[in-house]
């Protein structure tokens, strides 16, 4: 028992493994099981992967995971709708933990994958889904469950930080600081997901569903991505002591829920405007507990890998434990943004 299958062996697979293999000794002291990793599922076969120490785990049959009694948690990091949904629900139903990095997945399915994981008395649990290394779903959850939250804002998005402060701060063009974000391995696949502000959506549709208590549809935000910038858009946010930033927000509103990602003016003095290149840093607003911010590095190999491997820690030592967390499935209303002024291509957002 206490095996675990990663599916996927890209950036963050990967990732997960060596994290995984690195601290085996201490997570087996943490866990006190004699956890490890018995099947990593890769379309690819192990010798694309040359030089790889565990090379003999590669398995290309999801159905070897799913018939295999000894595997108790299964990470989902291949990213997209299908075929991961398929995985994560079949491996809920049959018992199974999951953790995921999967940000589509949770902002399209999260709600219905929770019931199930419910249900079953198993986890599903997301860490990695939002702000990459930093914790965020965990302790918003634990917020929740003592303080009303009446709205999350910030930046979710590290590739686009990454090419803003570069355009920013060095004066860089756009495809250029992009191509150093990709060099990083920052961007999606596909990076238009990012840059079309796609990706900051998905994560602050997860964080709306949280706080409002039912699936906010990633379909229903107004979302504006940050490829129309100019030097003159940053001009403007110079001129009046800023910066510009890609900001995800979602408010309660009382009976006008918003939920908005664009590029905004972040004044100098507030927390926000010296989140610079990769980092991530998200406000969470709690009628008790005031301001609260988290930040840090909100994407990459590394950080996101460490969310991953922390998600299977807990599912380990405690399967159902995510049971306290949960959305309805009934869709959200959202209603249209509200903007204090509009210059060029940024957004003055009120109250902010
Ligand atoms: N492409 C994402 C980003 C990766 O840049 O933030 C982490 O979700």
């Amino acid at each position: 028992m206490s095996k675990i299958a990663i599916l996927g062996h890209g950036v963050v697979g990967s990732g997960a493994a060596e994290v995984f293999f690195k601290n085996r000794e201490s997570i087996r002291a943490k866990t006190g099981q004699n956890a490890d990793i018995k099947y990593i599922l890769e379309v690819r076969d192990a010798s694309a992967f040359p030089g790889c120490s565990y090379s003999d785990k590669f398995v290309n049959d999801f159905d070897v995971i799913l018939n295999d009694s000894e595997v108790t948690v299964v990470a989902e990091l291949i990213g997209g709708v299908e075929p991961a949904y398929r995985f994560v629900k079949s491996s809920l139903s049959a018992g199974k933990s999951v953790v995921t990095s999967n940000k589509e997945l949770v902002a399209k399915k999260g709600a219905e994958l929770l019931k199930i994981a419910r249900e079953k008395n198993v986890s599903f649990a997301f860490e990695a889904s939002v702000g990459g290394g930093i914790p965020i779903i965990r302790p918003l959850h634990q917020c929740l469950a003592a303080d009303s939250i009446n709205e999350v804002a910030g930046i979710l998005n590290g590739t686009t930080n990454f090419i803003l402060t570069k355009m920013f701060r060095d004066g860089m063009a756009f495809e250029e600081a992009l191509k150093l974000a990709q060099d990083n391995g920052y961007a999606e696949r596909d990076p238009s997901d990012d840059v079309n502000g796609v990706d900051a959506c998905r994560k602050i549709c997860i964080l709306a569903s949280m706080i409002f208590g039912k699936q906010v549809n990633p379909d229903s935000v107004f979302t504006e991505g940050i490829t129309k910038i100019t030097r003159e858009d940053i001009s403007f946010c110079e001129s009046r002591g800023g910066t510009v930033k890609l900001i995800a927000r979602a408010v309660k509103n009382g009976d006008s829920p918003q939920v908005t990602v664009c590029p905004a003016f972040v004044h100098k003095d507030s927390q926000l405007a010296g989140v610079n290149d990769v980092y991530n840093a998200i406000m969470v607003r709690g009628e008790a507990t005031g301001d609260v911010v988290f930040y840090g590095k909100g994407a990459g190999k590394f950080p996101t890998a460490s969310a991953v491997v922390n998600d299977i820690v807990n599912a380990l030592k405690s399967p159902g434990e995510t049971g306290a967390l949960f959305w309805e499935e009934d869709e959200q209303p959202i209603s249209p943004p509200v903007f204090s002024e509009v210059c060029g291509n940024i957004r003055v957002l009120e109250g902010f």
